[in-house]
């Protein structure tokens, strides 16, 4: 290699080793390499040296070329591992902390109870279910063995929606979630194993009503022999004691009377009073949470599944009213104030999770 070539070499060496980073070293290859580069310059001398010597000279450029190009590439390739192990220094994210970030808002309580009741159904392998708030007479009441002119009906307190121009029946605030029953039933060939939360209206308010609250109603259709009154028993019981967290809960079904199911019972679960306050799990005193009953088979029929091969059981519970009891809330109409101090107070947290069945 010529002296100056050397020089070149030395030069060229020096500076791509002090290259702080890509575009700096993307400008040293055009310095070089690139079309009016140094070493290109070189090549362009060949034409003027004397024949004997253009061959030697000409190996010894392309050789300092190539000597350059791999140099090159390497110290490429070092800072492009350089830059990306800056990258994910600076992006690393520490998962055990814990978050910075104040959630926004919190779960309400109805909302918490909801998701509790649907997680343990579904450990039992129901499926969940919704249907629409604005309904007609056939889905709230008639399908539901509901006779006409019926005092139960008038029991439900409805809300009626104006008529509409063709004078249609007018429709109406669904009074319970057991509309979902029929249109599930219409719907689908049982086997069927539902839970179907929701919203739900009647005109009534005081401590205990507000015109608006929320149910939960489930439904299991098999054929006859598969599903009696026992597993209906058994099913709630293993609920409510998931529930409430009380493995031990005392439980009893008292008759009752629901048009759409026969028999029908309420069930009961056992509670105290001590210092004013509700202490359930004992045997003192007695109080409703929940109808039930085997479905009635006109009701069965009126959805088109045939009563002599088919049975079921449902239930229907206010959830509210379980809030109430499991987190303690004395008054119903304050869940739907809005008072930030009362939420704050009775509200969960979003990373908070519905509690499972027991032993789940
Ligand atoms: N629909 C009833 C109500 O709103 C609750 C209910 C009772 C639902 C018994 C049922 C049932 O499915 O079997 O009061």
């Amino acid at each position: 290699m010529t002296d100056s070539m050397q020089k070149l070499k030395s030069e060229a060496l020096e500076t791509i080793k002090q290259a702080a980073n890509l575009n700096a070293l993307d400008q040293i290859r055009v310095q070089f390499l690139g079309k009016s580069g140094s070493v290109t310059g070189l090549l362009k001398h060949v034409g003027t040296l004397p024949p004997e010597e253009r061959k030697s000279f000409g190996e010894q450029v392309n050789q300092l070329r190539d000597e350059l190009t791999g140099i090159l590439t390497g110290k490429q390739k070092e800072l492009e591992a350089a830059a990306l192990n800056e990258k994910l220094k600076a992006e690393t994210i520490d998962v055990t902390l814990p978050p910075t970030v104040k959630p926004l808002g919190s779960i309400h309580p109805v909302t918490q109870t909801t998701d509790e009741i649907v997680s343990i159904f579904a450990s039992m392998g129901f499926n969940l279910v919704t249907g629409p708030e604005i309904e007609d007479d056939f889905h709230n009441f008639t399908a539901l063995n509901f006779p006409p002119e019926h005092p139960a009906r008038s029991t439900h307190d409805t809300f009626f929606l104006e008529p509409d121009a063709e004078g249609q029946a007018p429709k109406l605030l669904r009074t319970h979630t057991s509309t979902v029953q029929i249109r599930t039933m219409q719907d689908n060939k049982p086997p069927l194993k539902i839970i179907v939360p929701g919203r739900v209206y009647r005109s009534d308010w005081d401590a205990t009503h507000t015109p608006m609250f929320h149910q939960c109603e489930g439904l299991i259709v098999d054929e006859i022999g598969k599903i009696h009154m026992g597993h209906l028993k058994g099913c709630l019981m293993d609920f409510l004691k998931a529930f409430f967290n009380i493995p031990d809960l005392p439980t009893r079904f008292r008759p009752h009377f629901f048009p759409f199911t026969e028999p029908s019972a309420e069930m009961d679960i056992g509670y105290a009073r001590r210092d004013g306050k509700i202490v359930l799990g004992e045997k003192d005193k007695w109080m409703e949470i929940l109808g039930c009953g085997m479905v009635h088979p006109n009701v069965l029929k009126n959805c088109g599944i045939d009563p002599d091969r088919y049975q079921g059981f449902a239930f229907g519970m206010g959830i509210e009213r379980l809030a109430m009891l499991k987190y303690g809330i004395p008054d119903l109409r304050d869940m739907f104030e809005s008072d930030a101090r009362w939420l704050k107070h009775y509200s969960f947290s979003i990373l908070e999770q519905p509690n499972r069945a027991l032993g789940a």
